[in-house]
């Protein structure tokens, strides 16, 4: 199928030949979230050596530097960006409704317009610009042009406001470097939270001052995690800092003797079993522990939410879980913040669907008026092996090959979860198997933009057959920037 919107451009007689010859049918650019509206028009425009960025409010200033440093890498031209209409123009506008991150982009032979009413809607439309150029725009180093985008028109919005990607840096730590390549390549694809798993079992990975003896391996200092909550913050993406409890806290119960009931500290534990460790539920000391974590990682957090874990505490009984919960809650109200949970939690704002097999889990949430975040481990999970020979990533939720990963629809997949439930889509990156850039990227790409798609677009315009051919588009972009990712044999790469 060619994308929906194009098809209505194309007579009958044509779509009809082009399907009966079974050739490529005519589509528009490979955009990756597919754009809400698409509309080719007449002419070319060419980036030349003498091209400006202009802007026309003191808001887009940064996004408009953000895009010439991207531009001046692989061209090689100066771009400098100027307060007056220019050759790229960047407008921030009131203008159409399209929310705070929806934008419009013209493109014709004179000029590129963008414009978007908050510079964060630009930036997202900076995205689809990237992508409107040849591959080699991505690249480090100065290319041959030409530059050319062929004429069109773009109105474009998401679908939900939560699109996020999680990583997980306890069961192996990734550097802020690492962390932000993380983030760099996920913008790209219009990615706007960014969920990290800071501790677990395995180990603790953010310094909290009141309980220095928490994080003594691999871990971000305060300074540290300032820095990502920066670097993401520029690139209009929200930190959500997990801390997981009840459960999921060996790493703390060895560093602290006394945040266990018998008050003999853990041994430490580098293996893959879930669901034998649990903070007391009993003891005072947790709460005050939890009440200074809480305030340290909330104090250091300008997005909404904590997330505080939740899940598979299979060592803690079920009427101390929910007393714990209900403590936690009133702790992360005190600190302003909104409580996120995975889908086992029993109070605040965001739960988080993982199990495929426990979709009531996600209607218990909604019914409690909690809003769902959808990441089916069978779908979303980019630490699930594609195939049986994939080298690293486990494979308790099933092989996840790019289609299946893209094949699914968040508000038809658990039944009673409707589309106003939800608060969008995340793509989480467990790493007990990982322990290398290379091998989070091979995992993420190509799943991670199915995922990023799915909360971006409309579910009536996406289909695998026409993502799968914008998909092969990609390939080229991710070889001009290294990554390492996944030559899916279900992909005709190019
Ligand atoms: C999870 O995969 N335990 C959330």
């Amino acid at each position: 199928m060619p994308h929906r919107r194009l098809a209505a451009l194309m007579t009958a007689s044509t779509l009809a030949a082009a399907c009966a010859a079974d050739v490529p049918e005519p589509t528009g650019p490979p955009l990756i979230p597919l754009p809400a509206s698409v509309r080719m028009t007449e002419g070319t425009f060419s980036l030349d050596p003498g091209a400006r960025i202009g802007l026309r409010s003191a808001g887009a200033a940064p996004v408009a530097e953000e895009l010439a440093r991207l531009l001046r890498r692989s061209t090689g031209y100066p771009l400098p960006v100027v307060r007056q209409e220019a050759e790229i123009t960047l407008e921030e506008s009131g203008g159409r409704d399209l929310g705070r991150e929806g934008y419009t982009l013209d493109v014709t032979s004179d000029q590129v317009r963008l414009a978007a009413a908050t510079p964060e809607g630009l930036f997202r439309g900076v995205q689809t610009l990237r992508q409107l150029l040849p591959a080699k725009v991505e690249s480090a180093t100065p290319q041959q042009g030409p530059w050319t985008i062929a004429g069109l028109t773009i109105e474009d919005r998401p679908r939900f406001a939560y699109r996020g990607v999680m990583l997980d840096v306890a069961r192996h730590f990734f550097t802020v470097e690492q962390v932000k390549r993380y983030i760099d390549l996920a913008v790209g694809y219009k990615v706007n939270h960014l969920h990290l798993h800071l501790t677990d079992d395995q180990g603790w990975r953010i310094e909290i001052k009141s309980w220095p003896r928490l994080a003594t391996d691999g871990f971000y200092t305060q300074d540290d995690y300032r820095e990502i909550v920066r670097y993401a913050a520029e690139r209009f993406v929200t930190v959500v800092p997990e801390i997981d409890t009840p459960g999921h806290t060996n790493a703390a119960l060895a560093a602290y003797a006394e945040l266990n009931c018998d008050g003999r500290a853990r041994e430490p534990y580098k293996g893959r079993e879930v669901g034998f460790s649990s903070l007391c539920t009993d003891k005072e000391i947790t709460y005050r522990f939890l009440d200074d974590v809480v305030r340290e990682v909330a104090a250091l957090t300008p997005g909404p939410y904590l997330h505080l874990g939740g899940d598979e505490a299979d060592s803690t009984a079920p009427e101390d879980y929910e007393r714990f919960v209900a403590r936690a809650q009133r702790i992360v109200d005190t600190y302003g913040k909104q409580l996120m949970g995975w889908a086992e939690i029993t109070s605040g704002a965001v739960a988080q669907h993982w199990d495929p097999r426990a979709g009531d889990r996600a209607v218990a949430a909604v019914a409690r008026g909690a809003k769902l975040v959808m990441s089916p481990a069978d779908r979303s999970y980019l630490d699930m092996k594609y195939t049986r020979d994939t080298e690293y990533g486990l494979d308790w939720a099933g092989l996840v090959e790019v289609g299946d990963s893209y094949a699914w629809d968040p508000a038809t997949l658990v039944e009673g979860v409707r589309e106003e439930d939800i608060l969008g889509v995340e793509a989480p990156l467990w790493t007990e198997t990982l322990d290398r850039p290379d091998e989070l990227e091979y995992m993420a790409y190509p799943r991670l933009p199915g995922i990023a798609e799915i909360g971006w677009s409309a579910a009536s315009d996406r289909s695998w057959e026409d993502y799968r051919e914008r998909l092969a588009a990609h390939g080229p972009r991710w070889e001009a920037q290294s990554v390492a990712f996944y030559r899916s044999p279900d992909v005709a790469w190019r």
